[in-house]
């Protein structure tokens, strides 16, 4: 029997850690590699507790989605920075609430793809489609997210956990104004971002990883023109807690992201 191993499927590069990869191995998952628990392992050091990190983060996209589908009446997401599947992605909460909400994924990771299309293959009104977060002309044109998704009518964009993956040279805040611009008024924008405290541990992390720690003020320029919906941009466990969800918020590693929504006027 052939044994299994880490050789590459769908000729993926292995050279290096993937950020949807690592984000798979800190968050319990299978898929990912040597190269990717090493970098996870590496994460850990500098972070101890990452695990509630990405829980919370993961937490905190749940609750986003039941607020843009269940309170804000929003049919229709486009999840860029999709990760690879876990438990409660975005498609299956939106869908518990209303299985008629249309669910667009994008990501640049073709790994991403495989395993999202292999996901979703049984479910209409969710698509997958390969997009980059740097180019959004080219990926509000993709004629199947255009099929899939009505820029007539309000949207909920999700950025989660994906700005801080985007160097400030490839300036994040036009990348978002330009999709922000596409959208309808009655649209309304998730962010998570890692945030920079100005501390020596922000520093080391930012300087570690190819990862961008952004300050509060940094963060909050991704919402210009929005209307914040109440908490506002805060730490995340503070955006609108679910009483039922157990949330070790005495762990420092939770004081290092910021979770807000803005609907746009
Ligand atoms: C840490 S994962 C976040 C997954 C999920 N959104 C969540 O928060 O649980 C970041 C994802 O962003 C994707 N990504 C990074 N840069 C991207 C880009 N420029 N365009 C599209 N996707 C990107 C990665 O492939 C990865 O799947």
């Amino acid at each position: 029997m052939a044994e299994v191993d880490d050789a590459a499927p769908y000729g993926l590069n292995l050279a290096e850690a993937s950020p949807a990869r690592v984000y798979d191995y800190l968050l319990g998952g299978k898929d990912n590699f040597d190269v990717d628990r090493a970098e996870g392992e590496r994460i850990r050091a500098l972070m101890p507790g990452v695990e509630h990190g990405v829980r919370a983060q993961r937490d905190v996209l749940g609750r986003a989605v039941r607020f843009l589908v269940g309170e804000a009446g929003i049919r229709q997401l486009v999840d860029i920075g999709t990760g690879l599947p876990t438990a409660e992605n975005v498609h299956q909460v939106a869908h518990a609430l209303d299985p008629e909400v249309r669910v667009a994924y994008v990501d640049n990771d073709p790994h991403v793809l495989v395993h999202a299309r292999a996901l979703l293959a049984r479910n209409a009104n969710t698509l997958a489609v390969r997009g980059d977060l740097r180019e959004p002309a080219a990926l509000l044109a993709d004629r199947e997210l255009a099929a899939h998704i009505d820029l007539s009518a309000p949207v909920g964009l999700i950025l989660c956990g994906i700005l801080h993956h985007i160097q400030d040279e490839d300036d994040p805040w036009r990348l978002t104004k330009e999709l922000v611009a596409a959208l309808p008024s009655g649209s309304y924008v998730f962010i998570h971002h890692l945030l920079n405290r100005g501390d020596e541990q922000s520093r080391s992390l930012s300087e570690a990883r190819n990862t961008v720690y952004r300050t509060k003020d940094e963060i909050s320029r991704f919402f210009a023109g929005l209307e914040m919906v109440t908490p506002g941009l805060v730490g995340v466990p503070d955006w609108r807690p679910d009483p039922d969800q157990v949330v070790h918020d005495d762990q420092p590693v939770l004081k290092l992201a910021m979770a807000g929504v803005g609907r746009k006027p």
